[in-house]
């Protein structure tokens, strides 16, 4: 052991060299090699805390046997807490001095066996960082001071322990932190890309609605002119240009319908209309849809009035919507029933078809924008899928729902319930 002025040296040399250790493997190595070895320990083992796997673990040494020409270890341990004489003295955080070995069975030989032994905690807040451990060939050798200077080593050590435990808490807070920011980022951009995407068609749809309307109406016009002496294949040229041209207002009228729902500027006026009538009337204009996709619509007549709160032009556009469907996914020549009944509380209009149905994973993928479930090239319909969505967006806006039963191969009975009144006009 070093005389008090040396003693005093190192510690302080410890002190002014302690601020600037930056990991805790190199503080392990100051305090073994700096440190306990010059207050005059002849061997010393640092051993450090793994929190996760429950160990200490050897991770600086020095000594006659340990002895280690680099930062290695000969032969590095892990012991359990509560096992041997270093795992005792990290469970009760208390140092120990045990004066021959030989009679104390905790003691777990490590390379070479010796007679007295010194082990003090490192611990801070009542946190275990580790242990400083000192062996001797002779029994009795360790004395007070070495209680006492290898505490004060033990005290330090442990304060910086935990300020290196702090650090690296700090960096991993900033990391997740940057990682946040770096994602919010992200988000920003995609959603700013989207908005742009959104801007871009609702504009060119804004755009195209006003010359494809007068191109439509010219093109009724010459179809209603030249009617007389049209040539067969100028006849069909004409009815596919028509097709294609209601095929594109449909579209643009969709999507700038979908925009405004999505935006909320979509502005509906409800009021009580007698559902029955509507509905009828709404198949018979859709007749030509029928005929179109070769299938038959049969509305269910009703005797007693069903009054709801709607508005007129959008129950239509719904009902449209399901018609459509309803005929483009069934087979040639079948029936498509259409109904209105009182549920008690709504009033419930359903078009049932007999067609291909749908399957109960895609249950909820039809209302999504943009979904068609077969969309392969094999796909003989055409739409742009927005039909339900926003089919079932508007049924909403009405305090109503849009749903659905189907089974696959063989229909679908899709259904639009909307607030029922009671009594009405009476
Ligand atoms: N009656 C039905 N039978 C079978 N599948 C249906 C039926 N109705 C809808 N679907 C499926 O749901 C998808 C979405 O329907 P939706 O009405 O939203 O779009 P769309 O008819 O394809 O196009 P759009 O209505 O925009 O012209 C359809 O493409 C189809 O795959
Ligand atoms: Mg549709």
């Amino acid at each position: 052991m070093t005389d008090d002025r040396d003693t005093l040296k190192v510690i302080n040399n410890f002190a002014l060299r302690l601020i600037a250790i930056p990991t805790k493997h190199e503080l392990a190595w100051f305090i073994a090699r700096e440190v306990v070895g010059p207050l005059g320990f002849d061997d010393c083992v640092v051993y450090l805390y793994d929190e996760e796997k429950e160990v200490l673990r050897q991770t600086a040494a020095i000594g006659e046997l340990k002895n280690p020409t680099s930062e290695e270890i000969r032969n590095p341990l892990e012991i359990r807490i509560g096992q041997g004489i270093t795992g005792h003295v990290a469970q009760f955080q208390e140092p120990l001095v045990i004066d021959v070995l030989s009679k104390d069975d905790r003691y777990i030989p490590d390379i070479g066996i010796a007679q007295s032994e010194i082990c003090v905690p490192l611990v801070a807040d009542g946190r275990l960082f580790g242990v400083i451990d000192s062996e001797s060939p002779t029994a009795f050798h360790f004395t007070d001071t070495h209680l006492q200077t290898l505490t004060t080593v033990a005290a330090m050590a442990s304060a910086k322990l935990r300020l290196l435990e702090q650090d690296r808490t700090l960096e991993m807070h900033e990391k997740l932190l940057a990682a946040e920011k770096e994602t919010l980022h992200a988000l920003h951009v995609a959603e700013t890309a989207n908005k742009a995407k959104t801007d871009f068609l609702a504009t060119m749809s804004h755009e195209l609605r006003t010359p494809l309307t007068s191109i439509r109406g010219a093109l009724g016009l010459l179809n209603a002119s030249v009617i007389s002496n049209q040539t067969e294949d100028n006849q069909s040229l004409l009815d596919m240009a028509m097709r294609n041209c209601d095929a594109l207002v449909n579209l643009v009228n969709d999507f700038l319908d979908y925009e405004k729902i999505i935006a909320g500027k979509m502005v509906l006026s409800a009021a009580p209309v007698e559902i029955g009538q509507l509905a009828k009337s709404t198949v018979d204009i859709s007749q030509g849809l029928a005929q179109t996709y070769s299938i038959r619509f049969v509305f269910n007549e009703t005797t007693a009035p069903m009054w709801a709160r709607v508005d007129e032009t959008r129950y239509v556009q719904i009902l449209r919507n399901l018609l459509s469907n309803a005929a483009k996914f069934s087979p040639i020549g079948s029936p498509v029933e259409i109904s209105v009944d009182d549920t008690d509380t709504h009033i419930r209009t359903s078009v049932k078809d007999f067609g291909i149905g749908i399957a109960d994973k895609h249950r909820f993928d039809v209302f999504e924008r943009f979904t068609q479930i077969d969309s392969s090239d094999a796909r003989r319909q055409s739409g742009t899928g927005l039909g339900l969505a926003i089919s079932s967006s508007l049924a909403k806006s009405m305090d109503g729902i849009l749903n659905f039963e189907s089974s696959l191969g063989e229909g679908s009975v899709f259904y639009v319930d909307l607030p029922k009144i009671d009594n009405y006009p009476g």
